[in-house]
């Protein structure tokens, strides 16, 4: 990489799912980069490759507190995403979104350097209009169990434009939807690990409501190649921008398409809806399409199969496996889900394995 596009990179959140893959990203490119995470959510495994590239920094640093380091952009995720997570502790939560953007950019105004949020699809709440585009203004109750979650983030989305209209920073804001893949927390309570985690233990799948409602599903390599499509686009560029995958699938077919690919066989039992829960949600992807040249390209079918197979290898006794994982799988499972998932987990898994090994 010629020095001139070498840059310092600084990515909160970067212990995360999505911040271990962003960072990884960062990292093959050339770039310096400072993870600076409080392992709320986060853990060392999944950015144990990469502590001995000479490019990579990690700091152990909560965001709702001051930050002073010298960086040409920054990637802020750090925030937990998963409901069971995010509710633990709420005034953290809220905390995290609304002190971790002013801190943050509070940072990029002071050393110049662009700033990109992963805010969410949760702004929108419950949407009336789908699917849904980044003019619609969202339908949130601002005083239920998932407020501390999707208000902090939209109040994030206001510092991030008002720190553009005020002071000139040069942002981003990512609407991210629903993504999975590898290293995705085997607790987080969200569908697509809920139901892995289930057909690989040998378990029914709990599908909540009917299983009518409809979500979208984004591989982790799409998303993380849409944000950082977003972090490089010519500035200015103060407008939200969806990320996400527009395939819309009910809860009832992403179950049987875990059963598939698990190879499990399991029952789909049913359980009432959680409080808040939106029924369907869908990404408009026409800005990210047009500003981005962005779509994702990765199929739920091979997605999830590469998710399988780093479940799999996670609970294997020969891998190490970090805390809070299946507690195990039974071979006959075991072996049926790993022929059913293509070869590559996908670079981060593998380089994992390496490091380990
Ligand atoms: N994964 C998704 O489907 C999804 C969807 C929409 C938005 N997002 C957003 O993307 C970001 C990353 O999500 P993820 O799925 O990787 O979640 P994650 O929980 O795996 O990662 C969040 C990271 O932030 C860290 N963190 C939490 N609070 C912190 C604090 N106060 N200071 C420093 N670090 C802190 C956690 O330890 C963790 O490493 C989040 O901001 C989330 O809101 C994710």
């Amino acid at each position: 990489m010629k020095e001139y596009s070498r840059k310092r990179i600084l990515v909160t959140g970067g212990a995360g799912f999505l911040g271990s893959h962003l960072c990884e990203r960062l990292v093959t490119a050339g770039h310096d980069v400072l993870c600076v995470d409080n392992f709320y959510t986060g853990t060392k495994d999944n950015i144990a490759h990469l502590l001995d590239a000479p490019n990579f920094e990690m700091m152990r640093h909560d965001v709702t507190f001051p930050l002073y380091v010298e960086v040409d952009e920054i990637y802020n995720l750090a925030c937990p995403a998963s409901p069971v997570h995010y509710q633990q502790d709420p005034v953290q939560t809220t905390k995290t979104s609304v002190h971790g953007a002013i801190n943050l950019l509070g940072l990029a105004k002071r050393v110049k350097a662009r700033i990109l949020q992963a805010s969410t699809s949760e702004v929108y709440g419950d949407p009336s209009v789908h699917p849904q585009h980044e003019q619609y203004w969202g339908n949130v109750n601002p005083i239920g169990v998932r407020s501390c979650y999707d208000e902090g983030k939209r109040c994030a989305e206001t510092l991030f434009a008002d720190y553009y209209r005020q002071h000139r920073v040069d942002i981003r804001i990512a609407r991210i939807f629903n993504t999975y893949g590898p290293r995705m927390h085997p607790a987080d309570g969200r569908v697509v690990s809920n139901f892995i985690t289930q057909a690989l233990a040998g378990e029914a799948l709990t599908v909540y409501g009917d299983g009518t409602q409809t979500r979208s599903f984004c591989y982790v390599d799409d998303l993380v190649d849409g944000l950082i499509r977003l972090m490089e686009a010519p500035s200015p560029f103060a407008e939200p921008v969806n990320l996400g995958n527009a395939a819309e699938v009910t809860i009832g077919e992403i179950a049987r398409e875990v059963i598939r690919v698990t190879g499990a066989r399991v029952p789909i039992q049913h359980a009432s809806l959680p409080a808040d829960d939106p029924r369907q949600r869908c990404p408009d992807l026409t800005l990210a399409a047009r500003r981005l040249g962005w779509s994702p390209a990765t199929t739920l079918a091979d997605g999830l199969a590469r998710t399988v197979r780093y479940f799999v290898q996670r609970a294997a006794p020969s891998v190490h496996r970090p805390p809070g994982g299946p507690s195990g799988v039974p071979a006959d499972v075991q072996q049926r889900a790993v022929s059913a998932a293509p070869a590559r987990v996908g670079q981060a898994g593998e380089r994992a394995q390496q490091v380990r090994a």
